[in-house]
Order: C-alpha cells, then sequence, then structure tokens
C-alpha cells in the first residue's frame, strides 16, 4: 500500500500506460483522478481512447476500494485542464501524484522538410505543452503542501532520434528538458518531478493500448511483423510490458524515491545502452 493517502491524477487513462499506471496506483492504495480527452482528436490518423475506456479502467481501479473520479478533457485546452484539476481539488482538496501518459504518435512518418505546421503544432501541443499545462495547474497545491510527484512519460524518442518521427522526438526530448528544469524550480518545495522513457511497450488488449501498432504505422515498419521487429533493438530481447512502466511510476510516484528528483528512468530492455 505505497500510495495509501495519496491523491494521484494520470492523464491519459482511457487505456494503455496511463490505464496499467491507473490500476497498479488503485492497488497501491490512491485515491484516483481519470483523465482523457475520450474522443478522436482531428488530425490524429488512428483513433484515440473512448469516454467508455475510461470508464472502464475506472471500474477495474475501484475493485482496489478507492475513490475514482473520471473527467474528460483535452490537455491541449486551458479552460479543460484547469476544470480538470479544480473538479480533482474540489473531490479531494489535495493531489499529491501527477502521472502525464496523455500523448500521441502520430502524425508522423514524414521527413523534417514535409511535416506541415499543423502536424508539428499538434505533435508538440499534445505531447509536450499538455503536460506543461497539466503541471501549472497542479502544481501551486503541491508546492503550498510542500509535498508532491510527478512522472512526465517520455520515451526513448527522448533519448534519441528516430528517423521520420521527428514531432515526436522533438516533443519527448523536450519533455526531458521540462522535467529537469521543474525539477530545479520546485526542489526547495519538496515537490519532485521525474521523467519515465519507455522502450518498445507490447499492446497488452488488457490495457486496449494500441501505440506500438502505431508508432509501426509511422515507422513504416510492417503492423503484421512490428513486434518481431521492435524486439530486435532491445538487448534483453523481449517487449516491455505495460506493468513494466507502472511498476517505474509507482516507484517514483511513492516515498521509496523521496530523494529523486529531476531524472529520467529509462525502461527499454537496454535499448538505450548501447
Ligand atoms: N506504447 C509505447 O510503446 C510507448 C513507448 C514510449 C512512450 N510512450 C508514451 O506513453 C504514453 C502513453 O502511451 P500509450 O502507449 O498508453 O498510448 P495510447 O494511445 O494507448 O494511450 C494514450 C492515451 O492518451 C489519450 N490522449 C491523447 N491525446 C490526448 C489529449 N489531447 N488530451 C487528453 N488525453 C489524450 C488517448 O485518448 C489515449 O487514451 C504516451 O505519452 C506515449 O508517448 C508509449
Amino acid at each position: 500500500m505505497l500510495l495509501q493517502g495519496k491523491n494521484a491524477v494520470v492523464t491519459g487513462a482511457a487505456r494503455g500506460l496511463g490505464r496499467a499506471c491507473a490500476l497498479r496506483f488503485a492497488e497501491a492504495g490512491a485515491d484516483l483522478v481519470l483523465i482523457d480527452v475520450g474522443q478522436d482528436i482531428a488530425g490524429v490518423p488512428y483513433p484515440l481512447g473512448s469516454e467508455s475506456q475510461l470508464e472502464h479502467t475506472a471500474e477495474l481501479c475501484r475493485k482496489y476500494g478507492g475513490s475514482v473520479l473520471t473527467v474528460t478533457a483535452d490537455v491541449r485546452e486551458p479552460r479543460d485542464v484547469e476544470r480538470a484539476v479544480g473538479q480533482a481539488l474540489d473531490r479531494y482538496g489535495t493531489l499529491q501524484v501527477l502521472v502525464n501518459g496523455a500523448g500521441i504518435a502520430a502524425p508522423s512518418g514524414k521527413a523534417v522538410h514535409e511535416i506541415t505546421e499543423d502536424e508539428w503544432d499538434l505533435m508538440i501541443d499534445v505531447d509536450l505543452s499538455g503536460a506543461w499545462r497539466m503541471m501549472k495547474a497542479v502544481v501551486p497545491g503541491m508546492v503550498e503542501q510542500h509535498a508532491g510527484s510527478i512522472i512526465n512519460i517520455s520515451s526513448t524518442a527522448g533519448l534519441v532520434g528516430y528517423r521520420h518521427f521527428a514531432g515526436y522526438s522533438a516533443a519527448k526530448h523536450g519533455l526531458i528538458g521540462l522535467t529537469k528544469a521543474a525539477a530545479l524550480d520546485y526542489a526547495p518545495f519538496r515537490v519532485r518531478v521525474n521523467a519515465l522513457c519507455p522502450g518498445s511497450v507490447r499492446d497488452d488488449p488488457v490495457f486496449e493500448g494500441r501505440m506500438l501498432a502505431e508508432i509501426a504505422r509511422s515507422l513504416d515498419v510492417a503492423v503484421d511483423e512490428h513486434e518481431q521487429i521492435f524486439v530486435q533493438a532491445q538487448p534483453m530481447n523481449a517487449l516491455i510490458e505495460p506493468d513494466d512502466i507502472a511498476g517505474a511510476a509507482l516507484y517514483l510516484a511513492g516515498d521509496d524515491s523521496r530523494q529523486v528528483t529531476g531524472t529520467t528512468l529509462t525502461v527499454d530492455g537496454g535499448f538505450s545502452a548501447r
């Protein structure tokens, strides 16, 4: 029960890694605020998490006995973000943990000069500015209470480049920079900010994640062979499981990591060791 008595916000919670973190946090005793856009976004060429998937995550979490609030909000919209965090504070009074998991893998698949203004803006708006907006809304309460842990889900694409993936890679590199700067801003207030860099995570049906298949499509990797191809890049010869990421997030959320801030925790089966 590492998170007993803590209230945690998770964005991108309708499915995938957001759902995995939410479930692990619920099991660890946290009360939860689960946020997702809950609908498709113009310009993203694949379906995003739905409201019913968000509710399903909540139902799975409630089985552990804690309180769960769901809010549909688009992290691109400052008013949505303020409303969501306002609802969270109305329900719980304080927030101790924020996981920025909301993200998109596409529009991608183009060389840098081929990316349009709209495609660039969309990627940065969701994958980088969205996390900044959530932090901006949640941090004042954490500073006031002198306690908090923020976990920004970046990627190995935040550590190295991938061909035809510049917008995503730039956003995820930016997220690591944001994490380090914020860690310094808030260290005097005992608010910790860390980045988590997953390698290639299996799209597990329990969590309904679909990002790896979408990354494959963007990188022109055959979708029916993509798992095999991504495995070859990971020296431990296995895809990462959503629970591996949730376990790392739990460590960063809980008090065992109380002296850890501004760091990048990579869970990639050795991919970035080369
Ligand atoms: N799956 C992987 O292999 C992998 C690897 C590295 C990093 N990541 C990162 O992990 C995070 C979660 O990815 P995933 O695999 O669970 O993907 P996913 O597509 O399965 O889930 C992402 C969730 O974010 C939500 N979302 C997207 N845009 C949003 C917005 N504007 N506002 C609110 N919610 C929004 C979606 O609706 C969806 O439910 C992402 O930031 C992703 O970049 C994933």
